[in-house]
């Protein structure tokens, strides 16, 4: 089994880095893991030309840039986790311009998003936040969601930290999400991991 991270956060050692990487380490074992770093890669914006749409078997876009190796890391994974820390109750920066990019693997026609060059890929979703799950890290579940419905894909998985502050006081937090996401996305149990209420 393959699966490719994107992590979103600038912050090499910030929140979400630690949940993911707690996660990476947990998985490595059953499946191969490639993390890419979005603050690390050249992603220019979607010009909204529609160049993309006059082809239907590859993402035709006229930017060569690195989101077309990245549709390939996800083309021939079959998990893409994607790991963001809440930025306005929606998704870093760095993530926003990789799903508007998105566009381009979803093909029209005549005006219906009819395919999808990563049709069926299992996809999951990481945000670690500030504030509380309530009234904050909704917004961002709905708009995953609706994304992934468009590109054809599946949500195998939503993971919401929230009340974060530095990684450190994660604690065992982070080993508990990452306990949870292998056991839901890989179906396997962590037999090193104690989970007890107080690590949540
Ligand atoms: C620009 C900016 C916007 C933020 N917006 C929110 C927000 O809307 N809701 C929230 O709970 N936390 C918000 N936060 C806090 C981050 O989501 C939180 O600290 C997160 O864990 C940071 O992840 P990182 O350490 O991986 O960068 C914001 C932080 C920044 C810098």
């Amino acid at each position: 089994m393959k699966i490719l991270t994107l992590l979103g956060s600038a912050r090499k050692k910030g929140n979400t880095a630690a949940v993911l990487t707690a996660f990476e380490k947990l998985v490595s074992p059953h499946a191969e893991i490639e993390r890419i770093n979005l603050a690390e890669v050249n992603i220019y914006p979607c010009k909204g030309c529609d160049a993309c749409q006059k082809v239907q078997d590859q993402p035709g876009c006229r930017q060569k840039d690195d989101a077309l190796r990245i549709f390939e890391c996800m083309r021939s994974a079959d998990l893409v986790l994607y790991a963001t820390p809440l930025y306005v109750w929606d998704c870093s920066a760095q993530m926003k311009v990789l799903w508007d990019r998105q566009y381009s693997l979803v093909k029209y026609n005549a005006g219906t998003a009819t395919q999808s060059l990563i049709k069926g890929k299992q996809t999951a979703l990481l945000v670690t936040c500030g504030g509380p799950l309530e009234d904050n890290a909704d917004v961002i579940q709905v708009i995953f969601r609706r994304e992934m419905e468009y590109s054809f894909c599946q949500v195998a998985g939503i993971y919401i930290v929230a009340d974060c502050t530095t990684p450190r006081e994660l604690g065992g937090r982070a080993e508990w999400t990452a306990g949870q996401m292998l056991h839901e996305l890989l179906g396997k149990q962590d037999s090193m991991t104690v989970y007890t209420e107080n690590s949540r």
